[in-house]
């Protein structure tokens, strides 16, 4: 489905019926990614999927803000119908937007699931890597992002055609789409004190391998929240529901039914 917001057409998904999950994928993805958790539990859920401004098949502003994108989704949220609190799913990059989301939308979000992200801002020498990649990205496409991210998505052990696909995903991106969401990241603000404020229960899921996003930010992010619940999936880097998605389906529905 699309939807025409602030000038921008942006398409998502709805797959299944019953209490809605909002799932914001990481960067350069899509919402593709988010395809085994709807096999897992569309029968019993109903998953919003969006692809993220400049990201999948949503088309690219020369800019953009994780207010931006916050600001996106609840304006699918309101093309959907949905008035109910949801629950924030989102991984990496989808994380920094969720907490974003919950600090201009809170009253929408029920509860949340921070997979494989981090709640620090980047530091000085990360915001120059990110606005040089971005300048990279622009004049050489975005396949620069992706040879440089594919080694570390994953675990050691993954298959060579996992890695492949989502090198095909992240290289088909569009170039503007990335080179803005570096710059959304690199703006991006601390999420301590939204963590340690947050008065909704929430999960925090980690790989055992992830080199991204490690377990120690996990770690940094639980400690600061005073009700948070950490799982770290074995075996996994960090692309826990692409690379374990029977567990990752099973460590959502449990902490959705344990609420
Ligand atoms: C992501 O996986 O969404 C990004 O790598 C996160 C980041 O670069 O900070």
């Amino acid at each position: 489905m699309q939807v025409n917001i602030r000038g921008y057409e942006l398409y998502y998904d709805v797959i299944g019926e019953g209490e809605p999950l909002l799932c914001i994928h990481g960067f350069p993805l899509s919402g593709v990614m988010w395809q085994p958790l709807c096999d897992s539990l569309g029968d019993r859920y109903q998953l919003i999927v969006p692809d993220l401004r400049g990201h999948g098949h949503s088309e690219a502003s020369e800019s953009v803000t994780m207010a931006d994108f916050a600001d996106d989704l609840a304006s699918v949220l309101d093309a959907i119908g949905i008035s109910k609190p949801v629950t924030v799913i989102g991984l990496s990059m989808g994380g920094y937007v969720a907490f974003e989301f919950y600090r201009r939308h809170g009253d929408r979000a029920g509860a949340m699931v921070l997979v494989d992200t981090q709640a620090s801002k980047d530091d000085e020498e990360r915001v120059r890597i990110r606005h040089e990649t971005a300048e990279k990205v622009l004049q050489r496409g975005s396949g620069v992002v992706a040879d440089g991210m594919i080694d570390k998505l994953f675990a050691p052990e993954a298959p060579e055609d996992l890695k492949s696909r989502w090198h095909e995903v992240m290289s088909a991106t569009s170039p503007q789409g990335v080179a803005a969401a570096l710059g959304a990241m690199a703006g991006r603000p601390d999420s301590f004190d939204t963590l340690r404020g947050m008065d909704v229960p929430t999960l925090i899921v980690v790989g055992e391998h992830d080199v991204i996003t490690p377990i120690d930010c996990a770690r940094e992010m639980h400690q600061a929240s005073h009700s948070a619940q950490l799982e770290v999936v074995p075996r996994a880097g960090h692309m826990v529901p692409l690379e374990a998605p029977q567990a990752f389906a099973e460590l959502v529905e449990a902490f959705l039914s344990e609420r």
